[in-house]
């Protein structure tokens, strides 16, 4: 099930730190930085924060601009995005201006927390849902796909549940504004607690003064784990749907893209159909050729590709994906599963996982990595 684009967005101190101890909420950014979070606002369909930060911050959470409200109208969205909160307890305020204010409002929360939820939420109208015995962070953000139909899910924090969705490899993007001044109190809330991340180093895609903050935009490189899929596998998954579309043209093969990327979210290669002007050349063989046999990175690194290994082919002694399995890879991320127009019943897939790789099928992708491929497929 696919998932909302979610992107992180915080405010911090030089030290790190999201607000102090006080009982008043601390202002980091300043108006400029303001006016940009609200057209974040506005661009979104649903801004999700913790229970925490109702209880400490009681914020209202919405368009400030009349003029972005009126573009959303105008483009047949609500005017306000959907509010969403977490909470496991369920112990929520309902004289909380989050309730008050803004269009509609949904509260994840557990079996335990539903009940207690809906009984503080009778006045308001809120759509109270668990997803079990625990808060699933997976299950909230495809109910909030499937069934309200976000697209883009903005997170205003707090520190809790930005931890979370950045350790488990949910955060599409994260955008920081730095703030000019210090907390310096070891109790103040950070950003970021103590967990298990992504490996690596994250992607810087933008930079920029809003103000006296500075506002810095970075994207997950490194890999999931398993049969899982990631923000950061969707990412990639994207990039070899874009080189397919690199492929030169033809009425004999299907244009692919690849990449392999290493653990640490390292891009070791990447390559597509047709490379160089080698005919048969296919995408995973390309990026392949390009990567040091032997290099130790390739055995816990994930090859995208935009459509499943090949399984058989008559061009080369060996297909792709044995040609995988033999680099050392063992994760497989991919768009498309081979239909029968070439080859009948190819299982790349399966030659793979009989092999002991994961292989993880993201089906959302599929069309994009057809496009190239409408030709073959009797649709263009
Ligand atoms: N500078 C900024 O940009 C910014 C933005 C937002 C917030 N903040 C600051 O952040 C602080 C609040 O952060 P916080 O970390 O305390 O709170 P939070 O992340 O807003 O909310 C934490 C609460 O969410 C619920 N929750 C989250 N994950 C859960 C899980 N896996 N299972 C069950 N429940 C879960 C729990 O609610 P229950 O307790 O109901 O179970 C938990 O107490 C405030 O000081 C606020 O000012 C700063």
């Amino acid at each position: 099930m696919p998932h909302p684009y979610v992107l992180l967005s915080a405010a911090v101190s030089l030290d790190g730190f999201l607000d102090d101890t006080g009982p008043e909420r601390l202002l980091l950014s300043g108006p400029a930085d303001f006016d940009r979070v609200d057209e974040v606002r506005a661009s979104s369909d649903a801004i999700l924060v913790g229970a925490g930060t109702i209880r400490s911050d009681n914020p209202r959470l919405l368009v400030n601009s009349a003029e972005r409200r009126a573009a959303r109208v105008d483009a047949g969205r609500p005017a306000y995005p959907l509010k969403v909160t977490v909470s496991g307890s369920g112990d929520l305020d309902p004289d909380a201006r989050f309730w008050h204010t803004g269009g509609e409002k949904i509260v994840y929360t557990t079996d335990k927390g539903a009940a207690r939820a809906a009984d503080a939420l009778r006045g308001p109208a809120v759509d109270v849902v668990s997803t079990g015995a625990e808060l699933d962070w997976r299950t909230v953000l495809e109910h909030l796909y499937g069934v309200r139909g976000v697209r883009r899910l903005m997170v205003e924090g707090g520190g809790r549940v930005h931890t979370q969705l950045m350790g488990q490899g949910l955060a599409d993007e994260l955008q920081l504004a730095v703030a000019p001044l210090f907390v310096g109190q070891a109790d103040a809330p950070r950003l970021f607690g103590p967990g298990g991340y992504p490996p690596g180093r994250m992607r810087l895609v933008e930079t920029r003064a809003v103000g006296d903050v500075v506002l810095i935009r970075y994207v997950p490189t490194a890999p999931g784990t398993g049969a899982l899929a990631t923000a950061a596998d969707r990412r990639w998954l994207g990039v070899a749907c874009e080189l397919a579309a690199l492929c030169p043209p033809s009425r004999t093969a299907f244009s692919v893209g690849a990449v392999v990327v290493a653990a640490d979210g390292t891009e070791l290669a990447r390559g597509h159909s047709r490379e160089g002007g080698d005919p048969v050349a296919h995408a995973e063989e390309a990026a392949l050729a390009k990567i040091a046999a032997g290099d130790a990175r390739l055995a816990s690194a994930t090859v995208y590709s935009s459509l499943e290994p090949c399984a058989r082919r008559a061009s080369r002694p060996a297909p792709c994906a044995r040609l995988i399995l033999d680099a050392g890879v063992r994760r497989v991320v991919t768009a498309w599963r081979e239909p029968d127009t070439f080859v009948a019943g190819a299982d790349g897939s399966g030659l793979l996982a009989a092999a002991g790789a994961d292989v993880v099928v993201l089906p959302e992708f599929a069309e994009r990595a057809e496009a190239p491929n409408r030709h073959l497929l009797g649709a263009g």
